[in-house]
């Protein structure tokens, strides 16, 4: 969402989507982006290469072992002095007790929750989690918010950790 502004802006950006339709919806709406084809868990962040590298509303379809790697990946890589941004659903979000009271869903350690059905996951994340992650960065800012969706297929409360940090140390 954020790529296509940083593209009309003038900057030099890549987006990696594993699906075809999101790529082409982005497309679509601008011609200035280089995207790639790709999983993000299997995707390689070429050294000092970025500027920034955002995650927004991805990480928490993960089972948290991949997206702490996916968060390393990023830290590793990014340039020195470079900033991350990252967007997760935060324990707030009226998903957590759905998932929480869905038969569908088994409840595993630390917030993560596996759909039996289809074997995906979810997951939900806290500041103080996001914080310890990025502990090695200098936080520019974190937040916990919480709101009335009124965006998506159904009005519901949308509860999300939002986070910049900068890489301070090589
Ligand atoms: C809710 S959308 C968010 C899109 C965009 N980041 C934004 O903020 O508008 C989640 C996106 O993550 C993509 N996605 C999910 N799992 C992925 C994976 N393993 N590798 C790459 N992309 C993935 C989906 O295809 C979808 O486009």
């Amino acid at each position: 969402m954020n790529s296509i502004p940083l593209a009309e802006l003038g900057f030099n950006v890549t987006g990696v989507d594993y699906s075809s339709k999101c790529l082409d919806i982005c497309k679509n709406n601008c011609n200035k982006l280089n995207l790639v084809q790709s999983d993000i868990r299997t995707f390689n962040i070429e050294k000092d290469k970025y500027d920034l590298i955002q995650s927004r509303f991805v990480l928490h379809f993960f089972h948290k072992n991949d997206s702490y790697k996916i968060i390393k990946n990023i830290k590793d890589n990014i340039k020195l002095n470079g900033l991350v941004y990252i967007y997760v659903l935060s324990l707030k979000d009226s998903k957590f007790k759905k998932v929480s009271n869905s038969l569908e869903f088994e409840s595993l350690e630390n917030n993560i929750f596996h759909n039996k059905t289809n074997d995906t996951y979810i997951s939900f994340f806290t500041m103080d989690e996001i914080s310890n992650l990025f502990k090695d960065f200098k936080t520019i800012c974190i937040s916990d918010e919480y709101c009335l969706d009124l965006d998506g297929k159904t009005m519901h409360y949308s509860g999300f950790i939002k986070y910049i940090g900068q890489k301070i140390n090589n």
